[in-house]
């Protein structure tokens, strides 16, 4: 049962991003999506320490949260800043390895999701991977809280 849903998972993601990359080929106009998205950052609260982080790349839209990892698990901030990341929202995804394959290698997420630490990143594809749907979501949440 678990099985079929990991593969239920990977196969809506890789619907997801084949059709990205087809749309966006074909007619930039029809993505609904403002600019091209360099991700979003939101602060549900400070108490978090940090914001929700939704990268944008190299693929639309993968959830960072600290509300989850702080608020709910209480992570101290020292077990991710700075030896696995910087203070700064969306830096990792300026590097060129910010990939799964440097997350299987244990670094950036995968120093944790590993299987040991935390579900590892070979599984669970949909957990991580909010989508398009999930970025638009908090482009929206982003865009309310402005007008505030
Ligand atoms: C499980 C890992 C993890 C823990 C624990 C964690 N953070 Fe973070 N934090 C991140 C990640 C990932 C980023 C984004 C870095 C990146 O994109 O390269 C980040 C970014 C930040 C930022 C930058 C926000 C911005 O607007 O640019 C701040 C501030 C921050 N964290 C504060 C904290 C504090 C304070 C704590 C402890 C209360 C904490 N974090 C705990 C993973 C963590
Ligand atoms: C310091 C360790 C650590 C790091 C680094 C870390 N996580 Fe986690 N994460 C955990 C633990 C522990 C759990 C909870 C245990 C589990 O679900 O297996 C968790 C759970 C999650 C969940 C499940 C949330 C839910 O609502 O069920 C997601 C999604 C997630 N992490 C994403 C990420 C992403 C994306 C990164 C990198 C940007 C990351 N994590 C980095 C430790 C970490
Ligand atoms: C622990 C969180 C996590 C899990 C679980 C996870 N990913 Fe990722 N994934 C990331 C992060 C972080 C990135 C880099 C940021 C971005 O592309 O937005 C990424 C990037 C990617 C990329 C683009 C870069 C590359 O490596 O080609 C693909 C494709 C991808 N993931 C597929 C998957 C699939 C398929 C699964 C399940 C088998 C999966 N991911 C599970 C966090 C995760």
């Amino acid at each position: 049962m678990r099985k079929v849903k990991v593969l239920a998972g990977t196969m809506i993601l890789l619907l997801g991003f084949t059709g990205i990359a087809f749309v966006s080929e074909k007619n930039k106009e029809e993505v609904a999506i403002p600019e091209e998205p360099q991700g979003v950052v939101y602060y549900e609260s400070e108490d978090f320490g940090g914001p929700e982080i939704v990268y944008a790349k190299p693929v639309r839209g993968v959830l960072f949260s600290h509300k989850y990892h702080v608020g709910e698990l209480g992570l101290p901030c020292e077990s991710c800043h700075n030896s696995i990341f910087e203070m700064q929202a969306l830096k990792s995804q300026e590097n060129p390895d910010f990939n799964m394959e440097a997350l299987y290698k244990g670094k950036y997420c995968g120093a944790c999701h590993n299987g040991e630490s935390a579900f590892a990143s070979n599984t669970k594809c949909a957990t991580c991977h909010i989508g398009v749907k999930g970025l638009r979501e908090y482009m929206k949440k982003l865009a309310e809280k402005e007008k505030k």
